[in-house]
């Protein structure tokens, strides 16, 4: 089974409208329409960033697909300062990232909480970009791999089948975000391949083998193509090497 390769930038908290416009504008720029036949890519701005980027990308005709970064899983009300699907979707989002381990650790976001709003995404026909991975101590005592399939399942509580088909799981190392400490291709492979077994135990073989599995973790032109070349690996979730138009677009160029 041959997946087509996702590219996603987050941006995280990073890039006023000006600044987002002109990154935006870059990316479009230099990307080769044909390219995004054989590569899907996505950028994840900031909320306040979203319209004015899907403006640059509607104007130039170019297909490069709008996530955001976390959603509230209600759909309106009383809930001061967060963001519902609806919102986004009416915005253009297709995917939405969600239990970054920013969120998980910074804003005490819960398995539970993911599980929420998973399943109102796929509800509400987005695709859920899930973000797993484990932590430097929680590696070192090597149970990683439990660790990190709990999280898949916890995710997916309730998700039937035919929904899991359109969900994406990141495996993020925390130990690797935003240190340039990139996994080697072989550790970021032996965890992606674990993700993708709990699937097909959860969802069966047909199912897991259509999801993709992307990498995170200080990911970049010089590291893509051999992280990208493993079997279980389809494509990436970009921080740092995102918010320059050259490098997402060279790493854009490698998952080909
Ligand atoms: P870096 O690429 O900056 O390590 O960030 C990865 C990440 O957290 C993407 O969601």
């Amino acid at each position: 089974m041959t997946r087509k390769n996702l590219i996603a930038g987050n941006w995280k908290m990073n890039n006023t409208i000006p600044e987002a416009v002109v990154l935006a504008q870059e990316i479009s720029n230099g990307i080769y329409p044909d390219i995004l036949d054989e590569v899907d890519v996505a950028v994840c701005p900031p909320f306040v960033d979203l319209k004015p980027v899907k403006s640059v990308f509607e104007f130039d005709r170019v297909n490069i697909a709008l996530g955001a970064q976390n959603v509230y899983w209600e759909p309106k009300g009383a809930f001061t300062g967060e963001i519902s699907i609806p919102m986004i979707k009416e915005i253009g989002c297709t995917y939405c990232i969600v239990g970054h381990s920013e969120r998980r650790h910074l804003f005490d976001e819960t398995n539970e909480d993911v599980n929420l709003k998973v399943r109102a995404l796929i509800e509400a026909g987005i695709a859920p970009i899930i973000c797993v991975g484990e932590s430097l101590s929680v590696r070192d005592e090597g149970v990683y791999l439990d660790f990190v399939t709990a999280q898949v399942r916890a995710a997916y509580a309730g998700v039937e089948a035919a929904d899991a088909v359109n969900t994406v799981v990141a495996y993020e190392p925390v130990w690797a975000i935003g240190t340039g400490r990139t996994a080697t291709p072989e550790q970021a492979e032996e965890v992606c391949a674990a993700i993708r077994a709990t699937l097909a135990d959860l969802f069966g073989v047909d199912v897991a083998e259509q999801v993709r599995v992307l990498y995170g973790g200080s990911m970049n032109e010089g590291n893509a193509e051999l992280l990208l070349a493993e079997p279980d690996i389809d494509g990436g979730l970009i921080g740092g090497a995102a918010l320059k138009a050259s490098s997402f677009l060279e790493i854009v160029k490698a998952a080909k």
